[in-house]
């Protein structure tokens, strides 16, 4: 495949990457959940750049990923000490904090809100930019606007060739979906974005309770119902339902169970993921990635388990599915 967007690699093109920050475009890099778009936070026109590739709305903000903990009182305000608990408990790892922004903290980047997320990154690729570039990193994920969040250098460029300076390729995300996010700012700790790291696993942390916001996912009015869509129609079916199908070749399937070969009929296109949500998640956006590329006539994705350990993923199936 030919791709007008550079290929870089690390360690050897940490300067040319560094360059491109340091001149205001955005390239996409691997974090250990998704790939980012980074942009250097504090160039207005950078952040400006972000949102012209991936075709966002200018009022829904971007997260701010930092090297370290002690960069948290850089960008924000008011800062209460679960916060410092939280970054100690996780970071670097896939949870992002809301916290309130400082007033230099331009507009751009948090949307006009009096708000910012921060995030310190596990992945190797994304922490040496961010140390490099000697900046904090915006970084929504890497794709246009309410398409597939992208766990590969392919995936990133399958909707944004052309359209940004380069692409870091590092291999795979191995979390595969993007960050929990919990808001310190409310009185009882709010996860509003549910992840990789659940509330049981925050409660541990803080010795105390914290509780999901009413509409997960939406962090931000207005922000769209649609998400992490492929370009192939995908219709959410129960087990029992796809267990009465009799699949074609034009249509592909998503299931944690193993069809039978009654079912699969003539169908190549099957992905079994496992049934361990976290190995689940891992290659959930994959899988879509891979039956969407096979211009299938549509894409049938089994319901996962109603059960809190599938809540990230079931919020994310929700909005894949979302007309
Ligand atoms: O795992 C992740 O979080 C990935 C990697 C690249 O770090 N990033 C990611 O970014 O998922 P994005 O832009 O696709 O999703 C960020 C979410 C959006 O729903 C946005 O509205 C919300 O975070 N957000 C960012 N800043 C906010 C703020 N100041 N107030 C409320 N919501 C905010
Ligand atoms: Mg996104």
């Amino acid at each position: 495949m030919n791709y007008k967007t550079p290929v870089l690699r690390f360690p050897q093109d940490i300067a040319t990457a560094v360059g491109l920050i340091t001149q205001g475009e955005c390239i996409a890099v691997k974090t250990e959940t998704v790939y980012g778009l980074a942009a250097d936070a504090t160039n207005e026109h950078a952040i400006e750049n972000v949102f012209k590739a991936k075709g966002r709305p200018a009022n829904n903000p971007l997260i701010v990923h930092i090297a370290s903990v002690d960069d948290i009182s850089h960008w924000a305000r008011d800062i209460p000490d679960i916060a410092y608990q939280l970054a100690d408990a996780f970071w670097p790892g896939p949870l992002s904090i809301l916290l309130k922004k400082k007033r230099w903290v331009s507009d751009k980047v948090t949307g006009g809100h009096d708000t910012i997320v921060l995030r310190v990154p596990s992945s190797e690729n994304f922490i040496t930019l961010i140390r490099a570039a000697n900046t904090g990193l915006a970084a929504p994920s890497a794709n246009k606007y309410k398409f597939i969040s992208p766990t590969c250098a392919e995936h990133v460029l399958r909707s944004l060739d052309g359209r940004i300076a380069a692409v870091v390729d590092g291999g795979q995300s191995d979390v595969g979906i993007e960050s929990t996010i919990i808001d310190v700012t409310a009185p009882v700790p709010t996860i509003v974005r549910p992840g990789p790291i659940d509330d049981l696993m925050i409660e541990q942390a803080l010795a105390r309770p914290v509780k999901y916001a009413d509409s997960l996912g939406v962090t931000v009015p207005g922000s769209a119902k649609q998400h992490y869509q492929p370009n192939t129609p995908v219709y959410l079916l129960s087990t029992e339902a796809l267990s009465q199908m009799l699949l074609h070749n034009d249509e592909g399937v998503i299931s944690y169970t193993a069809l039978s070969e009654s079912i699969k009929g003539e169908c190549r296109n099957i992905i079994q993921l496992a049934r361990d949500p976290a190995q689940y998640s891992a290659h959930f956006y994959a899988s879509l990635y891979q039956l969407d590329k096979q211009n299938l006539r549509c894409i049938y994705l089994e319901e996962t388990p109603y059960d809190k350990a599938w809540l990230a993923i079931n919020n994310r199936i929700g909005r894949v599915v979302a007309k």
